[in-house]
Order: structure tokens, then C-alpha cells, then sequence
């Protein structure tokens, strides 16, 4: 813990506010990083709506340590439920965007009210109130500036590589970058709704009050993208903190069944299947995928299951028996488990027999997979997604692309190249080669995140900051 063993809770010292965007993928990040800073003896404030605060609790349990500690100064706000249609997700949408969450996104704007007077109330008893607002709460924390005693930094949920080219291009390309990085660089078509766009330049307006960002990356990672995040022209001279990865590193492992299953597989023989909490597969890359897995003769571990409905409201189970293909289940029994419920996805990444993960590439999952060393085969859906992807596969190497996003977002990925993609990082010279140097960034990010580490000093530094 460094120096700071002073309880800042006391005597109504300094206190965090952390103000989540109400989806999974946000979520998971603010909670892990109020762990980490209630861990460091400042009390956090994390708001949100009831049955988002208890799906975020509920999920995280895995891979934490049990320690009451780590979260005795954490105190939770569960805010009524907001008022807004829920629809299920459109797994034969044009685009893979969540717009089915989009009444949520809309209705987040219900918060200012009952978030402000929060803050009325913390700042009256404490000497300075730190907010950390998702990048996507701006205008839910805008009434922070009525109070002298209250400063706010931006957290932003994805890469340093994505939001650096988002803001980059949105501020109109203030300086050059090189030719050959741009190429590498895939379009933003096809990864949002124009209502989305909207929405995120509306909240991004916010941001001339904020007094920095803060990243869930980390600098043995991505420090080249920091250092362009870093340039006057888009930092406009506020300081950054790169405190990634918020995940636990060293996981204590649950039972669960896959668990059970992965031990008695040899290691690094398993690949773990999974799209995240937003994508919905229509029922034809359903059949593509299952046949592409079968196929390829690699063992896995398969999460299939639709999109998180807006709601908040518990898991989405899907009928994964009635949309496989017939008999599937009996012929794959021996070296395949097929999941319709929420998984442990950081224990399963963290086991020895996992060798590889077929990833939507949400930055939340590219982060426990490069902190657990396991190579990734990118099969980008929307928003950030098609950035990292590039990220891990030609920035990093430590990966190969499934599914390229300039000319192939809208085919259906064939269970041809499921197959190959799959024998290629699981069984081929290149895919041990990736493997191997996941596994030494994984060792370096470990360290970046344990005692005397970059990381670690980094949050010491952001914790000096705010209770200076
Ligand atoms: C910051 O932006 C908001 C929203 O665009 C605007 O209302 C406000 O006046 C701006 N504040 C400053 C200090 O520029
Ligand atoms: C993880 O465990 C190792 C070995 O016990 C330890 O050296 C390291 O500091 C731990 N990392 C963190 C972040 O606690």
C-alpha cells in the first residue's frame, strides 16, 4: 500500500464519487477501480440503479478475493430504477450495435437530478469530493462545478489506440500521424447508431470542466497511444492516468463446472468462445461457428448467449440446444462445453489450459485476456471493438483477425474460416509464437501492476493527486 495508510474517510476528508455507465462492459471497470482505491483507504461513493448495481455486484464476485477490507470503504448508492422501454436485442440487425439499449443510454439523463443532490450532500461534509464519471456521464455530473470543493476526471472504458483516433479525428486531425499507422487503422462505419454518435458527442461536450482522464490501460501496453493522448492538442495540457488493468491479476479461483472441466484438460489446449454482453449472433453464424469449432478439432469452452437486455434485470439464458445443429451436443460431449449463462470469463482466461480466446474484443475482455497471457482471435462486432482488434493482432501480435472490418463487417463469418482461424493460433508455429509473447506481456503487465510497479505507482500518484 506505499505511504498512504491514513484513513481519508474520517473527519470527512476526501472522498471519491464514482459514476458508472449503466452497461456491463463500464461497469465491471468503475467497480474494479473503486476496489482498487478503496483498497488505498479512500472512501468511494458508487451510484447507479439498484439492478445495476446488483448485476455489477453480482459479476464481479469472480476472481476477487473474498476480504471484506477490499471493499469496506466502498459504499454502494442503488438508485430507484429508471423509467424506459427494454426491448429484447435484434440478432438479424444491420448493424451489431446494442441499439436496443439505446432507451437506456437515453434514460441515464434521469440521473443528473438524484446524482447532483449526491453531490450537494458530500461536498457539505467532506473537504474536496474527487467524481470519476464514465466519458459517457458528462452531462449527468455537470452540476459538480457549483461546488468549489468538487473536481471531476473522465474515465474512458476502452483502449488508449481506439480513443486517441476517436478524439483525434472528432477534434479534425490537429497534427500529422504517420501514413502507414493510419492504414492500419479501420473505419468508424458500421461501428455505432447515428443516435449513439450523437449521444457520445453530446457527453463528451462536458468534458472543458474535467481536471483529467483516466485510462484503463497500461503503459507496458500502450504507451505510445498515451503519449499521443498526452499531446497538448488533445490532453489541452489536463494531467492522465493510465491505472490499468482495474481486474484483479491474482485470481482466486471458485468452482464452477467449466472450472472443473478445464482440469482435466492439457494446457493450453482449450479456447475459450465468447462475444461479450452486447452482440447477439443471428441463428446462421450460430450454425457457422458450431461447425467451424467442431471442425477445427480444437477443444473449447463456447459462451453462448444473446445480449444483455437493458434492464439490468439478470442473465439472458439462451436456448443454445435448440440452435445448435442436431445431435451437436453428443458429438463435441468430449472435448467441448457449450455455456448459456454468465461465465467466470477471468478464471476460465487464467487457467493453464486455455491457449487462446475468439473474442468480440471488448476492451474489457481484451484486458483480462493480455493480463492472463493468453493470445486472442479477433472477431470484432461494434464501437471500439474493430480498433482493438487491430491493436492486439498487428500493434501487439499477439493475436490474429477472424473477421476484418473494412470490406467484411456485414458477411457472415464461414465455419470454413472459423477453422482455420482456430488451427492457426492453436495449433501452428505462429500461433505458439503468439502465444509466447502473450504469456511475457501478461508477465510484464503483472508486474506493472504489483507493489513498486508502473501501474501501481501510477494510482499512487492519482491518489496523491486527489487527496492533496
Ligand atoms: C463546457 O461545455 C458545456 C457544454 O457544452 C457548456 O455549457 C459550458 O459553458 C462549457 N464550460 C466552459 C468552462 O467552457
Ligand atoms: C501477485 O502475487 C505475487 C506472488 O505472490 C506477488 O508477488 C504480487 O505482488 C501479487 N500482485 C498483486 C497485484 O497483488
Amino acid at each position: 500500500m506505499g505511504s498512504i495508510n491514513k484513513q481519508y474517510s474520517e473527519e470527512g476528508d476526501v472522498v471519491v464519487l464514482v459514476v458508472p455507465f449503466p452497461l456491463q462492459g463500464h461497469l465491471n471497470q468503475l467497480l474494479h477501480l473503486s476496489r482498487l482505491i478503496s483498497t488505498r483507504n479512500v472512501v468511494v461513493h458508487f451510484v447507479g440503479t439498484t439492478p445495476h448495481n446488483h448485476q455489477a455486484r453480482r459479476r464481479m464476485i469472480n476472481g476477487c478475493d473474498d476480504d471484506p477490507k477490499s471493499i469496506a470503504n466502498l459504499i454502494f448508492h442503488d438508485f430507484p430504477s429508471l423509467d424506459y422501454q427494454s426491448p429484447p436485442p435484434d440478432p438479424n440487425s444491420a448493424i451489431k450495435f446494442p441499439s436496443h439499449l439505446q432507451p437506456l443510454i437515453d434514460a441515464t439523463s434521469l440521473l443528473r437530478h438524484p446524482v447532483g443532490e449526491l453531490i450537494r450532500r458530500l461536498s457539505d461534509k467532506n473537504r474536496r469530493v474527487a467524481i470519476i464519471y464514465d466519458s459517457l456521464m458528462g452531462s449527468v455530473v455537470q452540476d459538480f462545478v457549483d461546488f468549489p470543493n468538487a473536481e471531476a476526471y473522465t474515465f474512458h472504458s476502452v483502449s488508449a489506440f481506439s480513443i486517441f483516433f476517436f478524439l483525434w479525428e472528432n477534434m479534425g486531425r490537429p497534427f500529422e500521424m504517420d501514413e502507414e499507422i493510419l492504414k492500419m487503422v479501420p473505419s468508424i462505419q458500421g461501428c455505432f447508431t447515428p443516435e449513439f454518435v450523437k449521444f457520445v458527442q453530446n457527453q463528451h461536450g462536458y468534458m472543458n470542466s474535467s481536471s483529467g482522464r483516466i485510462y484503463n490501460t497500461c503503459r507496458v501496453i500502450e504507451k505510445q497511444s498515451l503519449d499521443l493522448l498526452a499531446r497538448t492538442e488533445i490532453s489541452k495540457k489536463k494531467k492522465q492516468w493510465a491505472l490499468g488493468p482495474f481486474n484483479p491479476v491474482n485470481i482466486t479461483t471458485k468452482s464452477h463446472e467449466c472450472l472443473n472441466w478445464l482440469e482435466k484438460q492439457s494446457p493450453n489446449s482449450v479456447i475459450l468462445v465468447s462475444f461479450g454482453t452486447t452482440t447477439s449472433l443471428s441463428d446462421e453464424q450460430i450454425k457457422e461457428l458450431a461447425i467451424g469449432l467442431e471442425k477445427s478439432g480444437v477443444n473449447f469452452i463456447w459462451v453462448l448467449r444473446d445480449a444483455d437486455k437493458g434492464d439490468g434485470d439478470g442473465e439472458v439464458l439462451t436456448k443454445a440446444d435448440q440452435l445448435l445443429p442436431d445431435g451437436y451436443a453428443e458429438r463435441v460431449k468430449n472435448r467441448g462445453i457449450v455455456l448459456g449463462d454468465w461465465a467466470p470469463q477471468l478464471e476460465i482466461l487464467g487457467h493453464f489450459a486455455i491457449g487462446g480466446f475468439l473474442s468480440h474484443c471488448g476492451w474489457n475482455s481484451c484486458m483480462e485476456s493480455i493480463s492472463m497471457g493468453v493470445p486472442i482471435a479477433a472477431w470484432p462486432m461494434h464501437s471500439d471493438q474493430p480498433r482493438n482488434a487491430v491493436l492486439v493482432t498487428k500493434a501487439l501480435k499477439i493475436g490474429i483477425l477472424v473477421k476484418e472490418w473494412d470490406h467484411r463487417r456485414d458477411e457472415i463469418v464461414k465455419s470454413s474460416t472459423v477453422e482455420s482461424a482456430l488451427r492457426r493460433l492453436m495449433a501452428s508455429e505462429e500461433g505458439e509464437e503468439m502465444r509466447k509473447r502473450a504469456a511475457e506481456m501478461g508477465a510484464d503487465v503483472r508486474n506493472a501492476v504489483a507493489e513498486g510497479g508502473v501501474t501501481h505507482m501510477e494510482l499512487e500518484s492519482f491518489i496523491s493527486h486527489i487527496i492533496r
